[in-house]
């Protein structure tokens, strides 16, 4: 069964590096990389485009269900692309309204559940690096290794403003961080997989800490 893959769950709120460390991590290992945001904000962005109400719990997880997500790796497996309903939408799932709508339609029950099975799927040899909120606590509970990662709000925030000037997007800090500290609230207070360090993960503060340098803790986790 797949109960006996290695695995190692990294959990977080937004900004807090999950997703680079999760990279450079899967990829010391040799392993899949599973960003589990991609799913959420893939169906946020159909629930969007689609015009469907985030509050019609109904209708969002009909939507949930329907939506079809693939992870599709490229020929060198550099990187791995997202097609939602037979779409590439490329960097359109980073965007911060993604991120807003995936935040608002995580919370609902229906739709975390329609993403479960996906999610287990992708527990294969030789090992899984799973990313998100609820990978050591819902989706992965006998996962042998976990990690949660935290960061002060003004040191997330100020990282995502970074990442986004040097995208070329206009954004302001001070907005950014109340973003930040709202979403934080709705992830960590929601009745369905609230975001929490999962019993026995490793908490690893990254404020003020290289790339490297927690890489090398994440790294030490697995490898003691
Ligand atoms: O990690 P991210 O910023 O891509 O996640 C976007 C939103 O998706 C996040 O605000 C909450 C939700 N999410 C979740 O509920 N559970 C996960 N495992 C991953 C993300």
């Amino acid at each position: 069964s797949s109960a006996t893959i290695p695995m190692l769950t990294i959990d977080g709120p937004s900004g807090s590096g999950k997703g680079t460390i999760s990279l450079h991590v899967a990829r010391e290992l040799g392993w899949r990389l599973l960003d589990s945001g991609v799913l959420y904000r893939a169906v946020g962005w159909v629930v969007n485009q689609e015009g469907i109400d985030p509050a019609d719990h109904a209708a969002v997880t009909a939507c949930a269900q329907r939506t079809r997500i693939e992870f599709v790796a490229a020929d060198d497996g550099s990187e791995v692309r997202v097609l939602v309903n037979d779409e590439d939408l490329g960097s359109q799932l980073r965007t911060e309204v993604a991120g807003k709508y995936a935040s608002a339609i995580a919370a609902i029950p229906g739709v975390r559940e329609a993403l479960l099975q996906l999610q287990l799927s992708l527990r294969q040899a030789p090992g899984l690096v799973a990313d998100g909120r609820d990978m050591g606590t819902v989706v992965f509970p006998d996962a042998p290794f976990k990690v949660f990662l935290t960061a002060s709000v003004a040191e997330r925030a100020a990282r995502r403003y970074k990442q986004l000037r040097e995208k070329g997007v206009e954004v302001k800090l001070e907005a950014l961080q109340q973003d930040l500290e709202a979403r934080d609230a709705r992830d960590t207070s929601r009745a369905v997989a609230p975001l929490k360090p999962a019993e026995g993960a490793v908490v690893v503060d990254t404020t003020g800490l290289s790339i490297d340098k927690v890489v090398a803790k994440v790294l030490a986790v697995v490898r003691g």
